[in-house]
């Protein structure tokens, strides 16, 4: 991998030590043009022209295959969505749930799958059972914890396939074995996913898969999708009702649901230029190699672990080694407001990492753009911060 060239494509990366990708990735300039060039044409040939209309409609479906072929799926699978969330909801409030069905998550979860799991106890009496997993479970404590908590009334396992927060990866295929016999359904954040580690969802075997577009893919802010299992597209009832969830329908109260097609989900308008920016960044990521950018980064988290391990009063939270590390680092300083511990690597060193609310700590992202300098960099200025 040629880091040097692939830098010079990123801007970000000439002005300042960008290791927070986890949240939002710094855009190539293929995708920045993409964006701007479509904006343009649209702009000189007007919106609702039949040219623009129908290369708009290209745009959207080179797209969805783009992420079909990123998942190992079929394009009828995909739909584009704004971002992880949208599609985590779709799922959640549109599938027919029973009262008293319970939903297994974790401890680790980003506030995307808490809160929309915590709200279907109030819309449908669904129980969520939160299992508490230490920052770095191993993953034969994990699927034992999952084993336990399985009832008669368990009707969905719902993780990350990496965690947010300490870059836990979990043992996604592991909690398919034990739950697919069972008919429970398989809903999988893929937000640190996407770009970060090579995909098979036919080989995980999961029903639902959600990802956004602006992370490690690097495309803009409001572009995602969500992967629906063709068998279970039927299932999901669309909650926002928009052009594409009826067939047909008439004046006089007539109306055909479109119940087998994943379009049934979209709303209404959608942003060509957007979708253009995350084709480019799919094609970006494509081009440098999702094998090669795993391998690359972690051996920049090597380098960083054995850097930060040593400090006194630093605690790394991460996996150390094995199949649960990934890119990201999550580390504590004993005593310190990890808030104004992030401002200040900012403010004194131009390094962007964020803080981590639980377990409370600094988190830095590691992608294939970031250097081994940039490692050093972080380790010198933590040392600054902790001998402060
Ligand atoms: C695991 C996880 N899920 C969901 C989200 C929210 O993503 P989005 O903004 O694409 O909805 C994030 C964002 O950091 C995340 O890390």
């Amino acid at each position: 991998m040629d880091v040097a060239a692939l830098r010079k494509q990123m801007p970000t990366t000439k002005n300042m030590t960008y290791l927070n990708t986890g949240w939002a990735g710094p855009s190539p300039m293929s995708v920045v043009n993409a964006i701007k060039e479509r904006l343009e044409y649209e702009s000189y040939n007007g919106p609702t022209t039949p040219e623009v209309r129908e290369t708009g409609k290209q745009i959207n479906l080179q797209t969805q295959e783009a992420v079909a072929g990123l998942l190992n799926v079929s394009a009828d699978e995909i739909l584009l969505t704004a971002n992880t969330t949208t599609g985590l909801n779709n799922v959640l409030n549109g599938l027919p749930w029973r009262k008293g069905d319970e939903i297994i998550t974790c401890s680790l979860e980003h506030a995307s799958i808490l809160l929309p799991s915590y709200h279907l106890r109030e819309s449908r009496g669904v129980v969520t059972r939160v299992l508490q997993l230490a920052p770095g479970e191993p993953h034969d404590s994990t699927l034992s914890k999952v084993e336990a908590a399985l009832t008669e009334r368990t009707r969905m396992v719902f993780f990350s396939h990496i965690e947010y927060s300490t870059g836990l990866r979990m043992p996604v295929e592991g909690i398919r074995a034990l739950t697919k016999d069972r008919g429970i359904w398989m809903l999988i954040d893929g937000a640190q996913a996407a770009g970060h580690i090579p995909l098979d969802l036919r080989a995980i075997d999961c029903d639902f898969y959600s990802i956004p577009g602006q992370k490690w893919l690097l495309g803009p802010d409001e572009t995602g999708a969500l992967y629906v299992r063709q068998s279970m597209i039927p299932e999901i009832q669309p909650v926002d009702i928009g052009y594409d969830t009826a067939l047909e329908y008439d004046r006089e109260g007539g109306y055909v649901p479109n119940s087998d097609k994943i379009e049934k989900l979209l709303v209404s308008t959608a942003s060509a230029p957007l979708h253009a920016g995350f084709l480019e960044g799919i094609r970006f990521i494509d081009e440098v190699g999702v094998e090669a950018i795993l391998e690359r980064n972690l051996s920049l988290v090597t380098a960083l672990k054995a850097g930060l391990a040593p400090l006194s009063g630093v605690t790394i939270q991460s996996p150390m080694d094995g199949f649960g590390a990934t890119g990201l680092v999550a580390f504590s300083i004993g005593g310190a407001d990890h808030e104004e511990a992030c401002l200040e690597l900012w403010r004194s060193n131009r390094i962007m990492v964020r803080n981590i609310s639980y377990p409370a700590s600094l988190r830095a992202s590691l992608d294939f753009f970031n250097t081994e300098d940039e490692v050093t960099a972080l380790v010198e200025a933590v040392q600054g911060l902790t001998l402060a």
